[in-house]
């Protein structure tokens, strides 16, 4: 169990009152968190012993005044990718939290500067998502390219006849060349598997990747170079300003025809009119997507369109995953709590 350092010396403010004339709260208090969705019952248990826990166990979505109200007297707070933590929220959160923990690995949830601002800590959950979303992503590959959706539609309106030579043809991995955008430890895990499928491994990253993690993939100097070749694109790539709508209109008539479009990283990376526009007209054969802009509201043109192989944000979603996700975020708050850095602190 944490015992309260110097990060974790401020009392929470119903006790403030009764504590002011002591130096240091009793070893005794656990720090108090709100987490604003359901966590998996080895998280839940763990952070029920260490910590005096509030959970909003109705896994709603919360409004802004909501979670300001649920922080009223909280030490930190785990958020979730939906908890969308603007600068304006942020500036309205109580005095008492010191501590935001992601449950996530991505933070553009999260207005990092303005967190920095008020001297919040903000952790993140690296390095246990790889192989969960790099799976994710090879389905989405497998599901674009074979047209999974189409099979699974015509099976459950019980609409097929029986097999045709020429019946839902896809295309077929290996051989083909699978552009990663964003070959960091997700991108190389993709990378692997594909390798496995016989596939061609072409990467743009900001940094090119030493010869013995490059496992002979090759490099492209631009993104738009690493377009020219994408049979399969895999974005891969996190949200920031620069990656804000990198698949345009203009970039997707640079892709080969045909190409497939796959996205585990965040939808914000794609402009969502450019890549229905180009699916309804084939310039796209097919897309593979985890992840959409505004979610859960996704753009209305991606549900009619058989050739979008849909997942609702999926890519994390293993037991193994969502347990070690939930388990960094008690580390990094046990770090903060008991006065240690914390190992995933991004802000
Ligand atoms: C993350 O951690 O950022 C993922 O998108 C959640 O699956």
């Amino acid at each position: 169990m944490p015992v309260p350092g110097r990060f974790g010396a401020r009392p929470c403010a119903r006790l403030r009152a009764a504590l002011t004339k002591v130096e240091r709260p009793p070893v005794s208090a656990k720090p108090r968190i709100f987490v604003t969705r359901r966590v998996p019952e080895a998280v839940t248990d763990r952070l029920q012993r260490d910590y005096d826990a509030t959970v909003n166990t109705a896994d709603s979505a919360l409004s802004a005044d909501q979670l300001v109200a649920h922080a009223d007297g909280m030490d930190a707070l785990i958020v979730t990718p939906p908890d969308k933590m603007g600068a304006e929220l942020i500036q309205r959160l109580p005095d008492s939290v010191r501590a935001i923990a992601c449950f996530s690995v991505g933070t553009n949830h999260v207005d990092l500067d303005a967190a920095k601002q008020r001297g919040i800590a903000v952790t993140n959950t690296p390095g246990v998502l790889t192989e969960a979303t790099a799976e994710i992503a090879m389905l989405l590959i497998l599901g674009a390219c074979r047209r999974a959706w189409e099979g699974q539609k015509l099976l459950r309106r019980r609409e097929w006849d029986g097999w045709k030579p020429t019946q839902l043809i896809g295309l077929e991995l290996s051989g083909r060349r699978l552009a990663i955008f964003g070959m960091g430890r997700i991108g190389q895990a993709t990378a692997a598997r594909a390798r496995a499928f016989g596939m061609e491994i072409h990467y743009h990253n900001r940094t090119r990747l030493p010869a013995d993690q490059e496992q002979g993939a090759v490099y492209h100097d631009t993104p738009d170079q690493l377009l020219e070749v994408a049979d399969v694109l895999s974005l891969h790539c996190p949200a920031t300003p620069e990656t804000q709508g990198f698949l345009n209109a203009q970039r997707i008539e640079t892709l080969p025809a045909p190409s497939v479009v796959i996205n585990t990283s965040r939808g914000d990376v794609v402009d969502d009119a450019a890549l229905i526009d180009a699916l309804k007209r084939a310039r796209v054969a097919a897309a593979g997507l985890d992840v959409f802009a505004g979610e859960p509201d996704l753009h209305p043109g991606y549900y009619d369109l058989d050739n979008a192989y849909l997942l609702p944000h999926l890519g994390s979603a293993t037991v193994e995953t969502r347990n070690a996700m939930g388990f960094k975020c008690l580390d990094n708050l046990d770090a903060l709590f008991t006065g240690r850095e914390a190992p995933d602190r991004v802000a």
